[in-house]
């Protein structure tokens, strides 16, 4: 189980594939984004770029993914040197990011949940909310601080499953085993953190309006496989979106 992303960057790229990611996650995603024409935007922990691409071919004019892997962001040099987009990557931690005021938008797909503690989330945030213009938009998706960690609940038709041990506290580990199409299997560790704590953390970052937004399955999806595949799913999200303003 890990936090470090190098040696299992090409896995999670794959892990990308599974179906929720794009009818429920990028979906959801898609639908809170502004227009972005003209609009600099910083991708944090921006992985092998996935959100990052979309994020330039959606019209914004400067597009820079970070991510503390070095594994990563080749990844993600690679298939930009491949099909090559015009977006920037940089090496580096989302809680140092020394931008002032630069950016539209920060987009964060699973970044806060890297946090250990409520110190370190306010890190985050902090970094995020200087990076932005004023009345700039910060648009995330991390896994759900509601999620009922009910032992017998089971992810596995979408192809994961998440397990905490002991207590749901402040920072305890949630596992994530990632099952992938050639049979073999990742593990990734994140860290609970209540809802509270990210409303405070956000507020004192100086984000003026926090929105929780619901998941949305796509008509392709539901046409695809049905709304009883997904009812699980939605009923009780593994992930939450959440949609701040500077
Ligand atoms: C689950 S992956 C998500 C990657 C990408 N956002 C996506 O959705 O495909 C989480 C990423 O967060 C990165 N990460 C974790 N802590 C970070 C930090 N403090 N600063 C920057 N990146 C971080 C990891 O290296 C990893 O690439």
């Amino acid at each position: 189980m890990t936090t470090d992303y190098d040696p299992i960057a090409e896995e999670y790229r794959r892990a990308k594939q599974q179906p929720w990611r794009s009818h429920i996650e990028a979906y959801t995603l898609d639908a809170m984004l502004p227009d972005l024409a003209g609009k600099a935007v910083i991708d944090i922990a921006c992985g092998e770029g996935f959100y990052t691409r979309r994020l330039r071919q959606k019209g914004a004019a400067r597009v820079l993914g970070v991510d503390l892997s070095a594994g990563m962001i080749d990844l993600a040099r690679q298939q930009e040197g491949a099909a090559p987009l015009g977006v920037d990557y940089l090496v580096g931690d989302g809680k140092e990011l020394a931008f002032d005021a630069e950016f539209d938008v920060a987009f964060a797909a699973y970044f806060l949940n890297y946090a250990h503690d409520r110190n370190e989330l306010r890190q985050m945030c902090d970094a995020v909310a200087r990076s932005l213009k004023p009345g700039g938009r910060f648009i995330t998706v991390n896994c759900s601080p509601m999620l009922d960690f009910d032992p017998a609940r089971s992810y596995r038709q979408y192809g994961f499953e998440a397990k905490i041990q002991g207590a749901l506290v402040e920072g305890t580990p949630i596992v994530w085993q990632i099952f992938l199409d050639d049979g073999s299997t990742i593990e990734i560790e994140n860290y609970y953190l209540d809802q509270q704590i990210h409303e405070d953390a956000f507020r004192a970052a100086g984000f003026r309006e926090v929105y929780w937004r619901a998941p949305k399955l796509s008509p392709e999806g539901e046409q695809g496989f049905g709304r009883d595949f997904w009812k699980p799913f939605l009923d009780n999200p593994t992930v939450a979106f959440i949609d701040c303003v500077k």
